[in-house]
């Protein structure tokens, strides 16, 4: 895939319309988790330094209209300590009196649009919306890794309306396309995928993607016991996506066929409720009793897989790793995914709050800022924000 970077275009006194993905989690008002900022800082930081003037733009949240609750004024305070200079916080997105502030900006200053989401025209695609955003800037850069599967206006539209020329990937952008290219395309091998949640049926596409590259798949969390099912083995009251079981089945058949290792779970972590942290550790889940988590003799068989990998990749906990009684399959599985010599990624999301909220975040090669996107790369899938920006 051919981009333009961001070297190649010419900042100097001209507005630049960034769209960041700066949806972080808030709680009372406060961020945390500024990762997605962090990471969206160096194709700021580029464009004043050049003497550009970055208009940059996001959604937080799934408002429907305006939400107080959700203005983008904490991240831009944020950005401010980050950056080092001062960020305009606009509380409207491409009103007229937006549209004249922006004109008056000096090179080298940031601003940040209200959150792009209190207008519905955006996640709509909406012709009229996206014109008033196009018209803000006279150049876009797109560093929104985690937001190039939405097809929405400030995404696909913008870049569309400017046309190639004055469209450019951001570093982030840039940076998290390498990663999965390195994953997806000619990895150092063995290449083991490791995938984890609690629903089956959001990853099947990921599988039937993988199985085509991977030679091993590690499977943990609640998607692991349709599998179980399927194999035949007994689940006990654990959760199952019935109506996928067939698929499942093929899909088994099809990693056989391929020579591709599917490790499931041998043993669990299992309680009588959801809500139960009596975690018991079994090999067969009895009778009313659900998994949770991966047993220790699962933890320490994916383990060895992980530590043997050229390539990991990971999407998806091991079990309900929030809670300190199922934290210990996931917390393995990243201890090893942290050790291992390979290139390894973590997709974003869950994988990576457990990464961090286990301190192992830095000793992997990449830590994806995509939740949904990167799952979507996974599944070969060609995203609405990465179309628009090939050259
Ligand atoms: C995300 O966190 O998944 C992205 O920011 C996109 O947000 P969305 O899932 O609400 O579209
Ligand atoms: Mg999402």
């Amino acid at each position: 895939m051919a981009f333009r970077s961001m070297d190649q275009l010419d900042v100097k006194g001209r507005r630049v319309l960034v769209r960041l993905d700066l949806n972080v989690p808030l709680e009372k008002g406060r961020i945390t988790d500024d990762l997605r900022i962090r990471e969206a800082m160096p194709t700021v930081k580029s464009i004043v330094e050049r003497g550009g003037i970055a208009v940059c733009m996001s959604h937080l949240g799934r408002p429907k209209g305006v939400d107080e609750k959700l203005r983008l004024a904490p991240v831009a305070a944020r950005m401010s300590e980050l950056l080092g200079r001062p960020v305009t916080a606009f509380t409207e997105i491409s009103t007229d009196a937006v549209a004249q502030a922006v004109k008056r900006l000096p090179a080298g200053s940031v601003a940040l649009l209200e959150n792009l989401r209190f207008d519905p025209g955006e996640q709509k695609g909406d012709a009229g919306f996206t014109q008033r955003l196009a018209a803000l800037g006279e150049l876009y850069v797109d560093d929104a890794f985690g937001t190039a599967h939405r097809p929405d206006a400030s995404v696909a539209g913008v870049p569309k309306l400017l046309g190639k020329d004055k469209v450019a990937a951001g570093f982030l952008m840039a940076k998290e396309l390498k990663a999965f290219a390195q994953v997806l395309e000619n990895p150092k091998r063995p290449v083991v995928a490791i995938l984890g949640g609690a629903k089956v049926s959001d990853k099947l596409a990921v599988v039937q993607n993988l199985l085509d590259k991977v030679d091993a798949l590690l499977v943990g969390g609640a998607m692991a016991y349709t599998f179980l099912k399927a194999r035949g083995v007994p689940v006990g009251a654990s959760r199952v996506e019935a109506d996928f079981l067939e698929e499942c089945k093929t899909i088994l058949a099809r990693a056989r066929v391929r020579g591709v290792e599917v490790l499931l779970p041998s043993d669990h972590l299992c309680a009588p409720a959801f809500e139960s942290d009596e975690a018991r550790a079994c090999e067969v889940i009895p009778d009313g009793c659900m998994g949770l988590d991966i047993g220790p003799a699962t933890a320490a068989r994916f383990a060895e897989h992980i530590a043997k990998a050229g390539t990991v990749v990971w999407n998806g906990p091991m079990g309900v790793f929030e809670r300190p009684a199922y934290a210990a399959g996931t917390r393995a599985v990243a201890e090893a995914v942290a050790a291992c010599p390979g290139y390894t990624v973590v997709g974003g999301g869950d994988s990576a709050a457990a990464i961090a909220a286990f301190g192992l975040a830095s000793r992997v090669k990449h830590v994806s800022t995509g939740g949904g996107a990167s799952l979507e790369l996974l599944e070969g899938k060609l995203l609405p924000g990465i179309e628009a920006l090939q050259s």
